[in-house]
C-alpha cells in the first residue's frame, strides 16, 4: 500500500500560509478546497473547468470551525455526531483528534505511473497537524496534465513518543451537492459480476463494502459514478466518478446528513483491521481517482479508459493476442497430445495465444481436480511427459505463443508446500484452518517475507528457465477463510489483510522489475480482482467465470464503467453454456465476446465446421476492428438493464475515423418492438461506409457497403432486422449485429 512515486518535483510552485481557495485543475476539471492555517480543509468545488475570473468571484469559503464541508474531518475533538474520515487512540490513550492545516504546498510533477508511463501533473499536499499532539497527516490531491483525472490518498505519521492506533483511515471525502444524485454502482457474485445498481441517495447512509480479504471485486464493487441529475444518462448530464484503487478490504460510505450535501468517504475497510503505528512508522493509503464529466455515465467511463490504458493497465498501449484457454475445453485433462492438438486448431483459425490452464503440475500429488497440488509448481511429467519444453516447442510449430496458469498465493492441505511448511498458511491460533475449494485449500500468508519470496519464485523460476512464455494466468480462487497471520506478532493479528495485500504488492512490483513484458491476467475465480490497485502490474482480468454469452451482456456493460475493453477477457465458450446450461448461438457468442478481449475457451475438436467457419471468420474480423474496440471510446446506446430485452453499444477511433456498432437481442417475442438506436461519438461531418461483420445472413443489410454522414447515424441510427436471414434448419431465437464505419 506504502507507493514509492518516484518523484523529481521539477517545480515548486508556491508556498503559502494565508491563501484560502487553492485550486488544481486537469485539462476539462477544477477542484477548489479553501486552505486556511489553523482551520479545517473544506470544500469549495468539483466540476467543469473554472475559467479565472470565475474562480475568482467564486464565493469565499467560511472558516468557522463549526461550518461543515470537511474535506479530512477526525473523530472526536469537533465531530462527534458526523461521519469522519480519521479516527485514532493516542498513545495517551485519547481518543479525539482534531486535524487543522498546518500549510499547503503545489507542485509540478514529472514521475512514473503504477504502470510504468511516464506522467506530467500538479500535485498539492496539505499538511495537517492536531494542535495537542505532534502527529503530521498529509492529504495528497494529483491532477494529470492530459487526462481528466485527480488521485487523492493521505498519510499519516506517528510522531507521538509510543505507539498509537488508527481505527479509521479512509483516503478521501468528497462532498458532493444535494440535488438528484443518483449512485450507480456494482454488486454481484461468482459467475455473476459487475451487477449495475442505481439509487438515489437519500438521507442516511449508503454503504458499499468487501471483507473478503483476497477477491475484493467479487461482491460490491468499489467504483461508484454518481449522476448529479437524476437517474444517469449515458451521453449526457453531469456525472462524477469515484474510484478506489486497492486490493483488499474496502468501505465506502457515503452519507447524506441533514446539510445540502452528500459526503462520499473511501478508503481501507477498519472493521478487524485496527492499525498499530509505531513511533516513526508512516502509514499511506490507497489512491481515490475521480473524475467529472457532462457527457454522461458514458463520457466518465472514457475518463477512465483513457488514464486506465495510459497510466494504470500494464502495456495499456499495445493490442491484445486472441488466444484460446483450455480450461472449460479440457478443464483438468491436460496431456501433451490434446494441448499440441489445440494449439493447432486455435492457430487455424487464425488465433495467436494458446494458455494452458489448471491441471498441469504436481509430483506427489498430480492435480487431477481441485482437491490438491497447489503450491507444487513442477510439471506433472506423467500428463506431460516433455515437460513445458514440449509445450513451447509445439507452440512454435503452430505458429502461436504459449501461456501458463498458476495460483501461487494459495496451497491445499494436500500438497508437498503444506507438508513442508504448516507454518506458511493463514490460520486462527489455536484452531484448524478453515479449508476452501476441493475441500483443502488454504490461502499463503503473504505478510510473511518468506512467502512473498516463494510466491516470487515461482513466476521467477517459470519465466527465467521458459523465457518464451508469453503470458501468464494469475489465478485466486479463495478468500481470507480463518482469522490468523502465524506471522505477525499477537499484538498485530489486525494488521493481517494489510499486511497481505501490501505483501502481494510488493511480490507484484519485484515481478514487473524483473519481467516488465511478460503478459499477465489478473484472475480470481472470475472477475474477483478488477480493481486499479493490481492493474498497474496486470494487462487485463478474465471478467468472470461465466462464459454465457446473455449473461456476459450484462456483466461487460458493468464492467465497461470503470475497464476499459482492452482489459475485459471475453470467451467465445460452448452451448449448452458450462454455467447457465443456456444454448446461444454461435454467431451471438461470437459478437458478445468481440465487444472485449477475444479469446476462446471451447474444446475446438468439439466444434462443428460451420461454427469453425464462422469463428474463423470472427477473429479476421476482429483484427480489423482490435484497435477501434481496444484503443477507442467507448459510448453505451442502450442499456440491459431497460429491461426491454435490447442492448447496443460503440466504440469511436480517437480520430473518429473507424467505429464499431453492436446490437444484441437478449429475448425473442413475436412482434416485439424495438426502439431503433441512435450512434454517438461520430464526426458529424463526416461520411462513413457501412459493412456488417460476422455476417450470417443469406442476404446483406440493405445498406451494406452504402455511405452515411455521422450526423445522420446520430440522429437517426440504422434499422437492424430483428432476426436473421438463414436457411430454415438455420434459424433460432438469437439476434446479434455487429457493424463497422470506416470514414471514406
Ligand atoms: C478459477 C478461474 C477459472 C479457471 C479455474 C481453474 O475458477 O476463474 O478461469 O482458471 O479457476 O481451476
Amino acid at each position: 500500500m506504502k507507493k514509492t512515486l518516484l518523484l523529481s518535483l521539477s517545480a515548486l510552485l508556491c508556498l503559502t500560509a494565508n491563501a484560502e481557495k487553492v485550486e488544481l485543475s486537469t485539462p476539462h476539471n477544477t477542484l477548489v478546497l479553501d486552505l486556511w492555517k489553523g482551520g479545517e480543509p473544506k470544500f469549495v468545488y468539483y466540476g467543469e473547468k473554472l475559467s479565472t475570473s470565475d474562480l475568482a468571484s467564486l464565493p469565499e469559503p467560511t472558516n468557522a470551525n463549526w461550518s461543515h464541508l470537511e474535506i479530512y474531518p477526525a473523530y472526536g475533538a469537533t465531530h462527534t455526531q458526523s461521519e469522519t474520515a480519521f479516527a485514532m487512540r493516542h498513545a495517551d490513550g485519547n481518543l479525539s483528534t482534531q486535524l487543522l492545516v498546518e500549510n499547503w504546498t503545489k507542485t509540478s510533477i514529472s514521475d512514473k505511473a503504477p504502470n510504468g508511463a511516464n506522467r506530467t501533473g500538479e500535485r498539492l499536499t496539505i499538511t495537517l497537524k492536531d494542535p495537542l499532539y505532534p502527529n503530521i497527516v498529509h492529504l495528497y490531491y494529483q491532477a494529470y496534465n492530459d487526462v481528466d483525472m485527480i488521485e487523492c490518498w493521505t498519510d499519516v505519521t506517528n510522531s507521538e513518543k509510543a505507539t498509537v492506533t488508527l481505527t479509521q483511515f479512509y483516503s478521501s471525502c468528497l462532498p458532493i451537492r444535494r440535488g438528484n444524485v443518483y449512485a450507480h454502482h456494482f454488486h454481484g457474485s461468482w459467475a455473476s459480476e459487475a451487477q449495475l445498481t442505481a439509487e438515489p441517495l437519500n438521507n442516511g447512509i449508503l454503504e458499499i463494502k468487501n471483507k473478503d480479504g483476497l477477491r475484493n471485486a467479487t461482491t460490491d464493487r468499489q467504483e461508484v459514478m454518481f449522476s448529479l441529475d437524476g437517474y444517469g444518462r449515458e451521453n449526457e448530464g453531469d456525472v462524477i466518478g469515484a474510484a478506489l484503487m486497492y486490493s483488499g478490504n474496502y468501505r465506502i460510505t457515503i452519507d447524506t446528513d441533514d446539510t445540502e450535501y452528500h459526503y462520499y468517504f473511501a478508503g481501507i475497510n477498519p472493521d478487524n483491521s485496527e492499525y498499530h503505528l509505531k513511533k516513526g512508522e508512516t502509514l499511506t493509503t490507497p489512491h481515490v481517482a475521480y473524475t467529472f464529466t457532462h457527457e454522461g455515465l458514458s463520457g466518465a467511463s472514457r475518463n477512465y479508459h483513457r488514464w486506465a490504458r495510459k497510466y494504470q493497465l500494464r502495456h495499456g498501449d499495445q493490442a491484445r493476442d486472441i488466444l484460446l484457454n483450455s480450461w472449460e475445453g479440457v478443464y483438468f485433462d491436460i496431456n501433451q497430445q490434446g494441448m499440441d492438438q489445440m494449439m493447432a486448431d486455435i492457430a487455424s483459425m487464425g488465433g495467436e495465444l494458446f494458455v494452458m490452464d489448471d491441471g498441469w503440475f504436481g509430483d506427489k500429488y498430480p492435480r487431477n481436480t481441485d482437491n490438491s497440488s497447489l503450491g507444487d509448481w513442477v510439471v506433472d511429467k506423467r500428463k506431460l511427459p516433455e515437460g513445458i519444453e514440449g509445450l513451447l516447442r509445439d507452440a512454435k510449430k503452430n505458429g502461436v505463443k504459449f501461456g501458463i496458469w498458476i495460483e501461487p498465493e494459495m496451497s491445499n492441505t494436500t500438497s508437498e508446500l503444506y507438508e513442508q511448511h504448516p507454518d506458511w498458511i493463514l490460520k486462527a491460533p489455536g484452531r484448524e484452518p478453515v479449508l476452501g475449494r476441493g475441500g483443502t485449500q488454504v490461502v499463503l500468508d503473504l505478510a510473511n517475507p518468506k512467502v512473498q519470496d516463494f510466491v516470487f519464485s515461482i513466476v521467477d523460476n517459470l519465466l527465467s528457465k521458459y523465457p518464451n512464455i508469453a503470458y501468464i494466468k494469475w489465478d485466486a480462487n479463495a478468500p481470507v477463510m480463518n482469522h490468523g497471520s502465524q506471522y505477525l506478532s499477537k499484538e498485530d493479528q489486525s494488521h493481517l489483510y494489510i499486511a497481505y495485500h501490501e505483501g502481494l504488492i510488493k511480490v507484484c512490483q519485484r515481478i514487473r522489475d524483473k519481467y516488465p513484458d511478460v503478459v499477465i491476467q489478473d484472475c480470481a475465480s472470475g472477475g474477483g480482482r478488477a480493481n486499479y490497485a493490481l492493474l498497474p502490474y496486470f494487462d487485463e482480468f478474465w471478467v468472470s467465470d461465466d462464459t454465457d454469452a446473455l449473461q456476459r451482456v450484462f456483466m461487460q456493460w458493468g464492467t465497461s464503467y470503470f475497464f476499459p475493453a482492452i482489459a475485459m477477457a471475453s470467451h467465445i465458450s460452448a452451448t449448452p453454456n458450462h454455467q447457465t446450461f443456456r444454448t446461444t448461438a454461435f454467431k451471438f457468442r461470437c459478437d458478445v465476446a468481440m465487444s472485449g478481449r477475444l479469446g476462446m475457451e471451447i474444446q475446438p475438436k468439439n466444434m462443428t465446421d460451420e461454427e469453425k467457419m464462422i469463428g474463423k471468420q470472427a477473429i479476421a474480423d476482429y483484427k480489423r476492428i482490435r484497435p477501434v474496440v481496444q484503443f477507442g471510446d467507448l459510448y453505451r446506446l442502450h442499456s440491459p438493464y431497460e429491461g426491454d430485452n435490447l442492448a447496443s453499444l460503440m466504440y469511436v477511433s480517437e480520430l473518429k475515423d473507424k467505429a464499431v456498432f453492436y446490437w444484441y437481442k437478449l429475448e425473442t417475442f413475436v412482434n416485439q418492438h424495438f426502439p431503433r438506436i441512435k450512434m454517438a461519438g461520430l464526426d458529424p461531418q463526416r461520411r462513413y461506409v457501412v459493412h456488417e461483420l460476422n455476417r450470417i445472413d443469406n442476404q446483406p443489410l440493405p445498406y451494406e457497403g452504402k455511405t452515411f454522414t455521422g450526423q445522420y447515424l446520430m440522429a437517426n441510427g440504422l434499422e437492424v432486422p430483428y432476426s436473421h436471414d438463414v436457411d430454415y434448419h438455420k434459424k433460432n431465437d438469437w439476434a446479434s449485429r455487429v457493424l463497422y464505419l470506416e470514414a471514406e
